[in-house]
């Protein structure tokens, strides 16, 4: 069967329709042979090349859609992505403000530009993401990202089955495009992250997040589960009378039945801005949904024709961002989690409250010098805040509210888990539990071995490591590659498909490069980068062992420290046993060499800041490394490259202040083009 007969663009409409209904009944045939009969035809990358192509000419074609066709309906098999569509109108970001003066310059400009004491619509900055909804005819027909702001994905079949987005406007409008935002209220999102925990699955770290990936499903049915809602606020493209004003916009949008946030003020002048701001400040504790800000927005839409937009950025609008929020609370407990390397490292056991997105109830205390320096004690009030944004940490003690019945922290000189001493290395914050069979290091090494960057054993997160150790079906990581199918299936909710599944992403793992194996193997001080760095330099893992501390650090980037540890590790029998199992199951132990004249990013370092269109930070950072060039994550001097994605914070400050360029995902994919020879 010829996958792909011809280019979707030298087709006419009667081959095109034909092609059309020959790949639907195609689909249709090998999703029976796949979901009803349990056997499929052809294999699962065929399967994809035949919905993408569909999906790419039922973009073109628009007149045959049809709502019966496979790539709208539930229970579809993986898509490697989703087809692209170009808004009508270019979807701009925001600038930042993040203090009274910022939002003072902002009105300055637009008084140089002319206009006096305008007027503002102010409104809650959702935490969310971008969506633009088409509908003709007043009938809801397309949804996609915003992507890059001039290309996004088109998410249709997902938006279909969101509630919050009407089916049918009031009125029949010819032609008209929305922008909202998507959203998880905070009440859904603790909600599926306590499913997702129960079912052993990784949580999401904030309702943002949650949004997103409940939009970029390959099944629309996942979709419906996760309760979305959405504010639309702005009009893309319309055929019929534009409003004249944002106010006038939002009740037009309400008119024709479409979700707008009641939350929002008319404001003239910084202080009624800023008192504004200020009152949501408080109040954005109590709504329903996470916001991240207030969007500060002329009202007048002649107006902001006539300012229009700089780059990326409307010169009309600006986002005034809330700083990062702290929560008080109590530390009930200080408890010690032994980790892959044996650190016993304490953690915060915290009444549990609802910080930036998420409900905390632990943190950590990095080591008992942290613990001792910020005199944290059992029963303690506590400021906590998220370190980047992500990893919840105690701020301060607040001593006052100190009752005398807190008790102090003592470091426990035996491992909790195994009794083994915690010693404190020389130089070392952390005391460490040097038993390699201590069961909870090896519960966290197996963890750390099927992890995404790892080997990426899909399915196999914390709950179902500890439920395999604790039945005796593994006892280390080689255990996972003599797994018995019949044995799991035993287990309570597992069935025949959830057993299958595991066991592919096991057979699958077999052939991951050696750079994720070494990651995988969780050796000391050697984390990603130094990874691929070795798999660069030695053709296998034999050589790796073979080769001496003095050897490893000729290499560019590979210290003495890394290079000692290495050595250590295969000097442990112990890990050479490990090693020689995972070669009789069948592992790969070499890593394809490339060659430098395929790495057009060589000597480049590149930093990414914001949300890109289309590929995930993960994503670009192996695009950018599998060409050559590096990815920190901090912006310095020696940064060739910021990569901008959407809502970039203080990076991109960081990056104007050095001078350093700053490029989007488009600019990067044609370096990669002109160096290879094809722009
Ligand atoms: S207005 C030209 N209004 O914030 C219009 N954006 O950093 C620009 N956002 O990409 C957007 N709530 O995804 C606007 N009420 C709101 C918003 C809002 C959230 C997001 C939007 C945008 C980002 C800007």
């Amino acid at each position: 069967m010829a996958l792909i007969s011809k280019t979707v663009t030298d087709m006419d409409d009667k081959e095109a329709k034909a092609r059309i209904e020959h790949l639907r009944r195609e689909i249709e045939r090998h999703n029976a042979a796949y979901y009803l009969h349990d056997a499929p035809l052809i294999s699962d990358y065929d399967f994809d090349r035949l919905m993408l192509e569909l999906r790419d000419l039922e973009t073109q074609y628009q007149q045959f859609a049809d709502l019966d066709s496979p790539t709208q309906k539930i229970g579809g098999a993986a898509l490697p992505a989703f087809a692209p569509v170009r808004h009508a109108r270019q979807l701009l970001s925001l600038e930042n403000a993040s203090s009274e003066a910022d939002l003072a310059a902002f009105l300055s400009r637009l008084t140089k530009a002319g206009l006096a004491e305008p007027l503002f619509m102010v409104e809650p900055k959702m935490d969310g993401l971008t969506l633009s909804v088409s509908f003709e005819r007043g009938r809801f027909s397309l949804a996609a990202t915003r992507g890059d702001g001039v290309t996004g994905e088109n998410v249709t079949a997902n938006a279909r089955v969101i509630k919050a987005i009407p089916a049918r406007l009031s009125e029949a409008v010819p032609r008209l495009a929305v922008r909202g935002e998507a959203y998880m209220d905070k009440q859904a999102f603790v909600r599926l992250n306590e499913r997702r925990e129960e079912a052993g699955q990784p949580l999401f770290a904030n309702p943002r997040n949650a949004a997103a990936g409940s939009l970029r499903q390959l099944d629309p049915s996942v979709t419906a589960g996760r309760k979305l809602a959405i504010f639309f606020y702005d009009i893309i493209d319309i055929e019929g009378e534009a409003p004249s004003s944002q106010s006038g916009l939002l009740e037009r949008l309400a008119a024709w039945g479409l979700p707008v946030n009641p939350e929002r003020r008319l404001c003239r002048g910084v202080k009624q801005i800023m008192d504004y701001i200020a009152e949501m400040e408080q109040k954005r504790h109590d709504l329903p949904y996470e916001i991240d800000g207030m969007v500060i927005k002329l009202d007048d839409i002649a107006a902001r024709n006539m300012l229009g937009a700089t780059g990326k950025f409307p010169r009309w609008a600006v986002a005034y961002k809330f700083p990062p929020e702290q929560r008080e609370t109590i530390v009930q407990n200080i408890i010690i989690g032994v980790g892959r390397t044996g650190a016993m490292t304490p953690a915060a056991v915290l009444k549990p409250v609802f910080l930036a997105g998420s409900t905390i109830s632990h943190a950590t205390l990095h080591n008992e010098d942290n613990v001792r320096d910020k005199d944290i004690r059992i029963g303690d009030t506590v400021l906590i805040q998220k370190a980047g944004d992500v990893i919840p940490e105690v701020v301060r003690v607040l001593r006052e509210k100190r009752t005398g019945a807190e008790k102090e922290f003592v470091m426990p000189l035996h491992c909790p888990e195994c009794g083994s001493p915690g010693v404190r290395l020389p130089g070392e914050a952390v005391r460490r539990c040097l038993n390699i069979d201590c069961p909870a290091r090896i519960y966290e090494s197996i963890i750390h071995f099927a992890s995404k960057h790892g080997m990426n054993i899909d399915g196999l997160g914390p709950g179902l490591v500890r439920r395999l150790l604790d039945e005796g079906l593994i006892d280390d990581i080689t255990d996972l590659y003599h797994l018995e199918a019949a044995k799991i299936t035993a287990l309570p909710g597992f069935g025949e498909i959830s057993t299958a599944n595991l066991l592919r992403a096991v057979e699958q793992s077999k052939g991951r490069p050696l750079h994720n194996l070494l990651f995988a193997l969780g050796i000391r001080h050697v984390g990603e980068q130094a990874a691929k760095i070795l798999a660069a330099s030695f053709a296998d893992i034999d050589q790796l062992m073979a080769a001496d501390a003095q050897t490893l650090t000729t290499i560019p980037d590979i210290g003495g420290v890394i290079a000692q540890s290495i050595v250590n590790f295969f000097a442990e029998q112990h890990n050479v046993r490990l090693i020689e199992r995972l070669r009789e199951a069948g592992v790969n132990l070499r890593e394809e060499q490339k060659t430098l004249g395929e790495q057009p990013l060589a000597g480049l370092n590149f930093v990414i800041s914001g949300a890109l269109a289309n590929l995930s930070r993960d994503e670009a950072k192996a695009l950018i490394e599998e060409n050559g060039g590096k990815v920190s994550s901090s912006v310095s001097r020696n940064t060739s490259y910021l990569l901008l994605g959407e809502n970039p914070g203080s990076k991109l400050d960081k990056a104007n202040a050095l001078q350093v360029p700053v490029i989007e995902l488009a600019q990067l994919l044609a370096m990669l083009k002109e160096e290879a020879g094809y722009a």
